[in-house]
């Protein structure tokens, strides 16, 4: 549950909250927000010693003072107002404060700080029999227009994390689309699963291919959201990688690769939470959202290195490693967007080693054949902090995927494997496409600004601006 944001309208109204946090860019700005001048020499002596956070306690109060520079880039202000939030997060927590007002003139300002407070405040402690109890639980906002659907877009960051954080013993294929089938309720997203018998008549041999080692049953899952009002004909169709636990298969992956491999449905989550934040606050897009979902295990009927399967669309592909699982079972679900006459697909998808060592925990790597779609992913990407770098698609890339006895093969050369990941993918829909591989910043072995360690829902703030900024525009 996140944090109430409740709106209020006179200082009257949250005088007595037990923190109270003030953003200003000037001493000037300062005297607008707050008419207790006992505080302005204090404030002025913050900024000349270039103290961006300093507070004030009383018994039954701490006042946070938070000072922007000047100079920085709007989307920089915004970004570094998020991070300042964890901070401040941190000061309230030690107060014990568990009620906030925000006191700032500037609505983004605003916007960006909640959230980077709210995203701090998230834990998954569900498997911890004593914890500490604290957490901020109301949050006093002041929007003077519309405040973009906020909450429900945090609650759905939310929601994507704690997917991941769910361990595999909880999180089967089969848990993963019980939780889907929740979005259901309240809401207008249809959702439809797929069971083995289903996906077995539909022939998507990669996700059956990759499920042969499990003693799960793989599920195949499709969230509809379709409103009345939409302005798309054609629906954005997403697919999501929904592999519960990837231990690589055959190709077991060794010690230090494994402890955090319960993240590799995150694409999974990241989808989900976007039609989630997107139906609760009605924006007129149609979209569907296509998760297969399976975990990768060697077994006794697992698939190896020489096999060939037969995809959903009819493609054979030669197996060299089966650690290169993602593809295999998105190839299934990009295929079979294709029936939805989508106008744009995309995939989000924590599918390589390469993504992670090219750009670390800081960057989405983001490829594909949407040009103009791409440009406003990008901007979607400086607008909220989850930044997007573009990495070449050209078809050089995509024949280190053609095989010798098949039509594809599952790996490329030694190096640019995030690349040939996508160009291999892109066979598989005939749409216009974009990838998102966001295996480096999906989860934070520590914690890292309001990201706290563990799974970090990353993607569904992007992707909700791109869609309200791209589709709706
Ligand atoms: N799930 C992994 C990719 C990954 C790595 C996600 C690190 C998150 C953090 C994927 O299935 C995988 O194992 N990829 C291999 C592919 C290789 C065998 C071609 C990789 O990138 O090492
Ligand atoms: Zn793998
Ligand atoms: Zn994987």
């Amino acid at each position: 549950m996140i944090a109430k944001l409740k709106n209020y309208s006179e200082f009257s109204e949250i005088s007595n909250t037990e923190s109270l946090v003030y953003i200003y860019k000037n001493i000037d700005e300062f005297k607008s927000l707050s008419d207790d001048e006992k505080l302005y020499k204090f404030i002025e002596s913050q900024i000349d010693r270039k103290k961006d956070i300093s507070y004030l306690k009383s018994i039954d109060q701490v006042q946070v003072f938070v000072h922007i520079g000047e100079g920085d880039s709007r989307v920089d202000v915004l970004e570094k107002l998020r991070r300042k939030a964890a901070e401040v997060h941190e000061l309230i927590k030690s107060s014990g404060a568990e009620n906030s007002a925000i006191i700032c003139d500037n609505n983004e300002y605003q916007i960006a700080f909640v959230e980077g407070l709210v995203l701090k405040n998230y834990t998954f402690n569900k498997y911890i029999s004593e914890t500490d109890k604290w957490f901020l639980k109301e949050i006093n906002v002041r929007f003077n227009n519309e405040e973009s659907g906020l909450s429900d877009i945090l609650s759905a960051v939310y929601w994507s994390r704690d997917l991941v954080n769910e361990p595999p013993s909880h999180l089967t294929a089969r848990n993963l689309s019980d939780r889907l089938e929740t979005l259901s309720e309240n809401s207008e997203i249809e959702v439809e699963v797929f069971g083995k018998s289903k996906i077995e008549a539909l022939k998507m041999g990669g996700l059956l291919g990759v499920n042969m080692g499990s003693v799960q049953e793989p599920t195949f899952n499709i969230l509809t959201y379709k409103p009345k009002n939409a302005r798309n004909k054609k629906p954005i169709v997403l697919v999501g990688k929904g592999v519960v636990y990837d231990t690589g298969g055959i190709n077991l992956k060794p010690t230090g690769y494994l402890e955090t491999m319960k993240s590799d449905m995150s694409g999974s989550a990241v989808v989900s939470g976007l039609i989630k934040a997107i139906a609760a606050n009605k924006l007129p897009v149609y979209m569907i959202v296509l998760i297969p979902a399976t975990d990768n295990r060697p077994g006794k009927d697992a698939i190896v290195p020489g096999d060939i399967l037969t995809m959903y669309n009819g493609k054979t592909v030669e197996v060299i490693n089966t650690d290169a699982e993602g593809r295999l079972i998105l190839a299934d679900g990009l295929a079979f967007a294709d029936k939805f006459d989508p106008e744009l697909v995309l995939s989000v998808a924590t599918l390589t080693g390469a993504a992670q060592a090219a750009f670390g925990t800081k960057v989405i790597a983001a490829m594909g054949n949407a040009d103009e779609k791409m440009k406003d992913l990008i901007s979607a990407g400086f607008e909220t902090g989850e930044r997007v770098a573009e990495l070449p698609f050209w078809d050089d890339y995509g024949d280190e995927v053609k095989s010798k006895i098949a039509d594809l093969k599952n790996l490329g050369g030694k190096t640019a494997g995030a690349i040939t990941a996508g160009k291999f993918l892109e066979n598989f829909t005939k749409s216009p496409y974009l990838h998102l591989d966001i295996a480096g910043v999906s989860f934070m072995d520590s914690d890292d600004h309001y990201r706290p360690a563990g799974g970090t829902g990353s993607g569904v703030r992007l992707l909700y601006k791109f869609i309200e900024n791209s589709i709706l525009k």
